[in-house]
């Protein structure tokens, strides 16, 4: 008798943060998960995420490198199929611009957009095969300037802007693509990002990661083409952020994103 093909979904930045309970939730929902991180913990994350029933295989590799995308490029051919593709894995650089290594700079630039355009050149041919759906985790910073994470916010809005191109190229071939832009979370992406000295260094009043992941892989099952993640308040100063001017945008993230220093 034929096995029972289950459907495969790849999460990048799926050992930790929205990634790894995006990557629950599509567990609990029959998927076999290829989940990648940069740290070895990616191992723990699959041996956690085995829980639910379903193979898991992990790849710790840095995607700001093309080495590191094609080794999950190699798990996924490795896999045979691919029916989900979480787009996720990203940081910010927090500081002055100036008192930032542009090396720095460019390693944000080469893990939000260069493994962004990498692994959809590279994938979206296997989601065309299977129809597949495709979710990219962008942030609500890419509707506004982002000073003291000045790449931030531009890199997060590249990813929006290319992934409702994709979505109008990939119409009639069956394959989805969903943006979610996420609001202030509480997960370790603004201590990765130095700023535990900022307004967003207190995860105290951020979102809970189990929703805006949750909000976000129902949107993508649903078809919804972009959506923003987070509470009420979230969605409230998402709507509000579309009569501000960019300098009022600007001053506003500063408040939250300046370091004490520079105050
Ligand atoms: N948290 C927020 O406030 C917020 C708001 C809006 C949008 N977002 C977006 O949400 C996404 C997930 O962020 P998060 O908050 O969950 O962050 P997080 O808790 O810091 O998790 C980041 C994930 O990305 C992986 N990663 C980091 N650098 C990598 C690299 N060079 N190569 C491969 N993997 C790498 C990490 O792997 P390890 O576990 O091995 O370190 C981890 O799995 C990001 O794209 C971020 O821009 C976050």
């Amino acid at each position: 008798m034929d096995e029972i093909m289950r459907p495969i979904a790849l999460v990048t930045g799926g050992s930790a943060g929205i990634g790894l309970e995006i990557a629950k939730l599509l567990a609990a929902d029959g998927h076999d998960l290829i989940v990648t991180g940069i740290s070895p913990r990616v191992h723990d994350a699959a041996e956690a995420l085995r829980a639910c029933g379903g193979k898991v295989t992990a790849v710790q590799s840095d995607l700001s490198r093309p080495e590191g995308v094609q080794q999950v490029v190699e798990a996924v051919q490795a896999a045979g199929r691919l029916d989900v593709m979480v787009l996720n894995a990203g940081i910010a650089v927090g500081g002055a611009f100036l008192d930032n290594a542009l090396e720095r700079h460019l390693n944000l630039i080469d893990l939000n957009i260069g493994s962004t355009v990498r692994l959809c050149h590279a994938l979206v041919p296997d989601l065309i095969r299977t129809q597949g759906k495709i979710l990219m985790v962008s942030s609500v910073s890419a509707m506004a300037p982002t000073p003291y994470e000045s790449v931030y916010g531009p890199s997060k809005a590249f990813m929006s802007s290319f992934g409702h191109g994709l979505r109008e190229e990939l119409r009639g071939t069956g394959v989805n693509v969903t943006i979610l832009h996420p609001g202030a979370t509480a997960t370790e992406f603004h201590h990765r990002a130095g700023m535990d000295a900022t307004v967003f260094g207190d995860n105290s009043w951020k979102n809970d990661p189990v929703l805006v992941a949750r909000q976000g892989v129902e949107a993508m099952m649903a078809g919804v083409t972009s959506l923003i993640g987070g509470d009420e308040a979230t969605q409230r100063i998402g709507e509000e952020r579309k009569d501000l001017s960019e300098e009022e945008k600007a001053r506003r993230h500063a408040e939250k994103a300046r370091p004490p220093k520079t105050r």
